[in-house]
């Protein structure tokens, strides 16, 4: 079976057993602060196990896109020396949200494993759970009993401990017991020398796991403690590449046609072998290289694929470093010296297409994005290592020092891993201690905020269903559900949370709303309070306001206070026309630039809209025109908001809604149409109720975010006019600083005509002034030991003046043996120059004897044998650094 037949023999298997097929979700998961990355199949139904939202079907089965680089799960290290562990993978996936449990999943994962896959039933070994006294879980004899009576015997079940048959998604989360299956791939001979069952779980690259079958039962607390679900799920994860690679009867992951289709390009391009032996006591860094290739390259693109692009900080820099990491074996030991993960791109994507047909719609982008990324690393990567094998060849200490580490990241953007991944290849080490010190000595330079403090909430009232109804109304009367007193930098504030409420919280672009809550109490007391802004904490609106008088109260005072909710209309309705104007220009983008443009990023608040997208090239003038003026007449149609609620994502999607690539949907979504034919989009926010109310959109900047990223920020109405009546002030006061009534372009022309004569006249003057000068000093010219000398201090004003009045003298003298001194923009400055002859005759070197000189006022130089200067911090010491430089003749 094709790789392709065995992932559709998979999804088939359970869509017979009603699953609902899903997609994968992005790599990158919004609003999980836990998790970096998706790092199992999983991940996206977290809410489902914790019963925080209802899943669409109580069955469910996909593949999933993961990346096991961070965290709790990380097997970075590994890839590429072994045959079977990788940063992404893909992960075949069952679930049951308290349907079926652990009958139906052992017996379906077995008979899919024997039967439909026909995998010989004497390779496999399964395990179960030994228990756990300290979190007080128990041996798992459920599955033990299920697995004999699947098996028929008790010889091929084992027991595991918390390390291998406890699963957790993080150091938080939805977690259980778990059983494992393992196969056993080595030839028959050597099955006869060690038995499998010794080799389960230590290693071994043909002794593997390829299936675990999770009980969700529990969630894991911050502080260590278990709780039990309130109902009993099945979470499955199968390593695809591992399925692939016992199906196909193959001894490495990497020999699938999975990756072969990778590395023969590499081989093409490299002309250098695969060989792929398996147990080989030298490492061959050939093959590494191009495992670590064909594994690192899927990471990258399918993470910049979903909306992860390479940058220096988080998630980013993780996409980054595993690039980086590529780009090195590829420089070092394919003889790679150009871009070439760039060209690996088409490769993956037609091999994805059907599955992840995400890199197939965002191919050049991606590939313009990695090739950006290599050439910035290329130009330093030489320096970088060569820097290195000095160090290597040193010898001495084999370990490299903290600083060094750093200066190679921060300089050459070497990653610490990257580097202590040479070392080691080396025999070196690096000092990871030190590093990090030199790396929060950094940070702690570049420190801004201090992270917020939050006391509990206090419960007022209970909250059934928080209710946002800011889509039709801008005030609603409710009450106060709770709040919080959080400490932050400035101070302090309050958190608060309503029933119900019509102040929108920041989310996919649009800030929040700020507005006033009112409280009147039972006994007729009112008090007010200022809401400054308003956020989204786990699917809650969290009002913020700077005070609020709640510690004066009871709770039960609180709890019977109606509560009048009222958004601040004029700065709600400045910000709904940017974001109702972004939607209109993400059109005309489109319209202008072509289809790549796609939103990367997006800000709208009161002032202005700032939109990035990926485009290749700058925008150019004409082209940002092209876009106002399609928006501007979209305005003057005064076109009229559709706005559709609770639409099937799949209706949406043969609208042609426009969705944001990275962004998970649910199943229903909104939909904001400004005529169906220009503006249809998947979205959240607040909108004008027709275009005309946006009145003027005007572009303010074009710039770079990244590559392949631009940045616009364009204005609407009220604001697009203030701007161009400051514009208009700013061109009056011109006027009339110039006294130019008429023609301002013509009167500064003739200003800068004016100061480019002046300024040469003024060099003339100091021409003139120096050939004087000079002069002067040659008549202070003196004889000793058979040199001319001059030592002086000069009124010279820059230091190209320095240089050329002494080159000037030597040139009028015979054995010039010349130190000028200045002082030049408030520091002191020396020159010296000397003939040839005397060099030779007296073993004189400028650079050295400046370099000497410059301590007398604190500074430092050098340069040739013949010419050289020092800079020095110390006016006070330039007399006594001539003399000093003077006295080595
Ligand atoms: N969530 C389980 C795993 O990742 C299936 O192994």
């Amino acid at each position: 079976m094709t790789s392709h037949e065995i992932r559709k023999a998979f999804l088939d298997f359970f869509k017979e057993r009603n699953h609902l097929i899903v997609p994968s979700a992005p790599l990158v998961l919004k609003n999980d602060p836990t998790l970096m990355f998706i790092n199992s199949g999983m991940a996206q139904f977290k809410d489902y196990f914790l019963g925080n939202a209802n899943p669409p079907a109580s069955r469910i089965a996909d593949t999933q896109k993961c990346l096991r680089v961070s965290g709790k799960h990380n097997d970075l290290e590994e890839v590429g020396f072994d045959t079977y562990h990788h940063t992404m993978f893909e992960m075949l996936g069952n679930w049951s949200f308290g349907d079926y449990f652990k009958k139906e999943a052992l017996k379906w994962s077995w008979e899919l494993l024997t039967e439909v896959f026909k995998l010989p039933k004497e390779r496999f070994y399964v395990s179960v759970f030994e228990g756990d006294k300290k979190d007080n879980v128990p041996f798992d004899q459920e599955a033990y009993d299920l697995w004999k009576e699947i098996l028929g015997s008790e010889d091929r079940i084992l027991y595991g401990n918390k390390k291998d048959n406890f699963w957790e998604m993080g150091d938080v989360g939805p977690c259980g017991p778990c059983s494992e299956i393992h196969i056993d791939l080595r030839d028959q001979a050597d099955i006869d020398k060690i038995p499998g069952k010794d080799l389960v779980n230590a290693d071994h690259p043909q002794v593997v796991e390829v299936w675990n079958v999770v009980f969700m039962q529990f969630e894991r607390k911050a502080d260590g403690s278990l709780i039990p679900l309130e109902h009993k799920h099945i979470d499955t994860g199968m390593g695809f590449e591992r399925l692939c690679m016992a199906i196909q009867e193959k001894k490495s992951n990497y020999d699938t046609d999975i990756f072969q289709n990778t590395i023969q390009v590499l081989e093409k391009m490299s002309g250098k072998k695969y060989v792929g032996k398996i147990g080989e006591e030298t490492i061959n860094y050939t093959d590494v290289a191009m495992r670590v290739i064909a594994d690192h390259i899927r990471a990258v693109a399918f993470a910049i694929s979903d909306g992860q692009l390479p940058s220096n900080a988080k998630a980013g820099y993780v996409i980054r470093r595993i690039l980086r990491r590529a780009i090195r074996y590829g420089y070092s030991y394919l003889g790679f010296k150009e871009p070439f993960m760039t060209k690996l791109v088409p490769v993956l994507s037609a091999q994805f297409a059907d599955v992840f047909p995400e890199l197939k719609t965002q191919q050049d982008f991606v590939a313009k994005v990695i090739e950006e990324e290599e050439k910035t690393f290329l130009r330093t990567l030489d320096i970088g290592l060569k820097r290195l094998e000095t160090l290597f060849e040193k010898g001495g200490k084999k370990e490299i020092d903290g600083k060094t580490v750093f200066e190679l990241s921060d300089t050459f953007g070497f990653p610490a891993d990257l580097t202590a991944l040479i070392a080691k290849e080396n025999g070196f080490s690096i000092d990871e201690k030190g590093f990090r010190e030199e790396l929060n000595q950094q940070k702690e330079r570049s420190r801004k905020d201090a992270t917020k403090e939050a006391a509990d909430w206090v419960q007022v009232n209970e909250l059934d269903e928080p209710k946002y109804v800011g889509y039709d109304f801008d005030s609603t009367d409710t009450a106060l559900v709770q709040y919080r007193k959080v400490k932050t930098k400035k101070g302090e504030e309050f958190h608060i949370v309503l029933e119900e409420t019509p102040f929108y919280a920041e989310m996919g672009g649009q800030v929040g709303d700020s507005g006033a809550l009112t409280f009147t109490l039972e006994n007729g007391e009112k008090f007010t309070v200022e809401i400054t802004d308003c956020q989204l904490e786990a699917g809650l609106h969290v009002h913020i306001a700077p005070k609020a008088p709640f510690e004066k109260y009871s709770i039960e005072a609180l709890q019977k206070a109606t509560v009048h909710a009222e958004i601040d209309k004029s700065r709600h309705g400045h910000i709904v026309k940017n974001h109702s104007a972004t939607h209109l220009m993400l059109a005309a983008l489109r319209q202008v630039l072509g289809d790549h443009v796609v939103q990367r990023g997006s800000y709208q608040n009161d002032e202005l809209t700032r939109f990035d997208f990926s485009h290749f090239s700058k925008v150019s003038d004409e082209e940002l025109q092209q876009v106002e003026d399609l928006v501007n007449a979209k305005i003057r149609e005064n076109v009229r908001l559709d706005e559709r609620r609770n639409v099937p994502i799949d209706d949406a999607m043969t609208m042609g809604a426009t969705a944001t690539f990275g962004e998970k949907y649910g199943d229903f979504v909104r939909v904001i149409i400004f005529d169906p034919n220009f503006s249809v989009e998947l979205c959240g926010g607040n909108h004008v109720k027709a275009t005309g109310e946006i009145g003027l959109f005007k572009f303010i900047s074009e710039g770079s975010v990244s590559a392949g990223v631009r940045r616009v920020e364009a204005v609407t109405g009220l604001k697009a006019l203030e701007r161009l009546r400051e514009q208009e002030a700013t061109i009056d006061a011109l006027k009339q600083l110039l006294k130019a009534p008429k023609d301002l372009i013509s009167s500064v022309q003739s200003l800068l005509d004016e100061r480019n004569s002046l300024q040469k006249q003024v060099e003339q003057l100091q021409n003139e002034k120096l050939q004087s000068l000079k002069g002067d000093i040659l008549n202070t010219a003196e004889e000793i030991h058979g040199a001319t000398v001059i030592a002086q201090q000069v009124d010279v004003p820059h230091a190209d003046a320095l240089k050329q009045l002494a080159y000037e003298l030597k040139a009028k003298l015979q054995k010039a043996y010349i130190v000028l001194g200045a002082v030049i923009n408030e520091k002191p400055m020396l020159a010296l120059i000397i003939d040839e002859d005397l060099i030779k005759d007296k073993d004189l070197h400028a650079g050295k004897i400046v370099k000497e000189a410059a301590k007398e006022m604190r500074g430092g130089g050098g340069g040739q044998p013949h010419f050289a200067t020092a800079g020095g911090s110390q006016i006070e010491g330039l007399e006594k650094a001539i003399e000093k430089a003077k006295s080595f003749v």
